[in-house]
């Protein structure tokens, strides 16, 4: 399948891989570090950020992709819809069909409300599904919270909410127990204890998994508690604005049929954004390894609702996306990979840094190692660095690949890659947005009434760089207190008139800032999608 080309380097890590194995690489200092990131991370290129021009977050630095879309309007100012003919009533609406609002759904219907989730593709068809490599949570005895605190923290740039990532850690080993009560299949010894292994930036090995699959294992798992407990589940539906009423509460959204373009009117007391990522945006050209839907609608709804970015400058480009062959361009290789002992190598079998550093530096390194210091693995479409993937049979025995990460060996083996025998080409792919709407510890945003935001689009809880494992983990801890939170203030909530007098304030807030696009947003499906009815 290789080129002759890559074949060549091929021999050369093969010839390098015995005295590699030897190798304990060191870890890079933080002025190493930050001068790193600083000139080949993509979050400090000046070319890929736009000033934001108005709302609360005016006069900071945003992704020209989402900078676009904040500065478009909303498409109900060319198609008015009766707010007048309720099509849905209920006390919680969720918006978003992945782990967070399936998570927040199941714990609003616990709690006795009536609740609904809304999704614009199926429920499941999330980056939830797409998770592979873990969940952490310190429950093993030589752990603590407070230890995962201090390496999540770190790993953030020290930029993390306090009080959202206190919940985080402290909530984990509770989150780990509900996933398994509900059935999650996760990968345990013959006594039942879980295995565990270690992430980029982890002081202790506390990953659980459910092989590489870990993601659509537990969107499995929480699919299956919606329906089971028959909570209503609109499919092929987008939010496309939210509902205020008169008092400037968020009182319900406007929803669209993907199918017939209808609009729909949906009534509730509260609403839970969780709608996720956005790297069907593409920032810079990267490819990504997000699903399909991940378009930042959310950041959108709610921005124009008035509530704050935050951190929305700060993206996480996953080191190891699959840079060969093209039919699998962007797909994530899971951390885990490198967690079993596949280390990163250059064109010339060079081990160019730990394998394990934090997730930007180890993506601003394999780029610095393809441009700077040209020793990257030059493919028909582009660059990359080889994962020496025989490593992990030959320090975890044979069988341990197909054992403990099936879904890779199968990934590659479509394109006949045998990655026990050979290695794999990996470079950075846009994987996560570590910026979003900002909450407080309940989950509720701090600007508008009954609005609470879980998952993915949210900010803050990992600063400006999140750790392996911990967004499959802040979709459960986030997603499950939003869902409790939404249904007790609910009991509260008395509406008034419905209004979307806000996205007439921020349309003449653009035309005054001199933003006249015709686009509008939110954008719902890739720009590359086909509408066909
Ligand atoms: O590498 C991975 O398996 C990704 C995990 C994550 O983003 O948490």
């Amino acid at each position: 399948m290789y080129t002759p080309e890559m074949q060549e380097s091929v021999k050369r890590v093969e010839a390098a891989r015995a005295d590699n194995l030897k190798l304990e690489p060191r870890r890079m200092t933080a002025e190493e570090k930050d001068s790193l990131l600083k000139a080949f991370h993509p979050d400090y290129r000046q070319d890929g950020f736009v000033e934001i021009k108005i709302g609360p977050n005016a006069g900071q630095k945003v992704p020209t992709e989402l900078g676009h879309l904040l500065h478009s309007n909303s498409r109900l100012l060319q198609d008015p819809v009766d707010l007048g003919k309720i099509d849905y009533d209920v006390d919680v609406l969720v918006i978003g069909g992945g782990g967070a609002g399936a998570s927040a759904a199941i714990e609003a219907n616990e709690a006795g409300a009536d609740v609904m989730i809304v999704t614009k593709l199926r429920i499941g068809d999330a980056n939830t599904m797409m998770a592979e490599g873990g969940i952490q949570a310190a429950d093993k005895e030589n752990d603590s919270p407070a230890q995962h605190y201090l390496d999540a923290f770190g790993g953030g740039h020290f930029a993390a909410r306090p009080e959202l990532l206190r919940r985080l850690v402290m909530e984990a080993p509770d989150a780990i127990q509900w996933l398994n009560r509900l059935g999650v299949m996760f990968d345990k010894e013959a006594d039942g204890t879980m295995i565990t292994t270690h992430g980029g930036g982890t002081s202790r090995k506390r990953m659980h998994a459910c092989k590489d699959y870990s993601g659509a294992e537990i969107m499995r798992t929480l699919r299956d508690e919606v329906l089971n407990r028959k909570i209503p589940v609109v499919e092929f539906t987008s939010a496309v604005e939210l509902i205020k009423d008169e008092n400037g509460r968020v009182a319900g959204a406007v929803l669209l049929n993907m199918e017939t373009g209808d609009y729909l009117v949906a009534r509730a007391k509260t609403v839970i954004i969780a709608t996720g990522g956005a790297g069907r945006l593409h920032y810079q050209n990267f490819p990504t390894s997000n699903h399909y839907g991940a378009t930042a609608d959310g950041l959108i709804l709610g921005y124009r609702a008035g509530v704050p970015l935050l951190y929305q400058d700060t993206i996480q480009y996953h080191p190891t996306g699959a840079a060969f062959p093209s039919q699998i361009f962007g797909a994530l290789v899971t951390e885990k990979v490198r967690s079993l002992g596949a280390m990163l190598v250059n064109a010339d079998g060079e081990v160019f840094m730990h394998p394990l550093e934090t997730r930007d530096v180890c993506a601003a390194s394999i780029i610095r190692e393809c441009t700077a210091r040209e020793k990257g693995v030059q493919t028909p479409i582009g660059t990359g660095v080889w994962l020496d993937t025989p490593m992990i049979e030959q320090l975890g025995g044979a069988g341990t690949i197909e054992k403990r990460i099936p879904a890779m060996l199968r990934m590659f083996m479509n394109y006949d890659i045998d990655m026990r025998k050979e290695p794999i080409l990996v470079y950075p792919t846009l994987h996560y947005q570590n910026g979003g709407l900002e909450i407080n510890g309940e989950g509720f945003t701090k600007t508008i009434d009954n609005l609470l935001v879980a998952g993915e689009a949210v900010g803050g809880i990992h600063g400006r760089n999140r750790l392996m494992g911990n967004s499959l983990l802040d979709i459960i801890v986030f997603g499950r207190n939003a869902g409790k939170a939404a249904a007790a203030k609910a009991k509260e909530v008395q509406l008034g008139t419905l209004t979307l007098s806000h996205i007439e304030a921020y349309a003449e807030e653009l035309k005054k800032a001199g933003e006249n696009t015709e686009d509008v947003s939110p954008l719902l499906l890739p720009n590359y999608a086909r509408h066909e009815r």
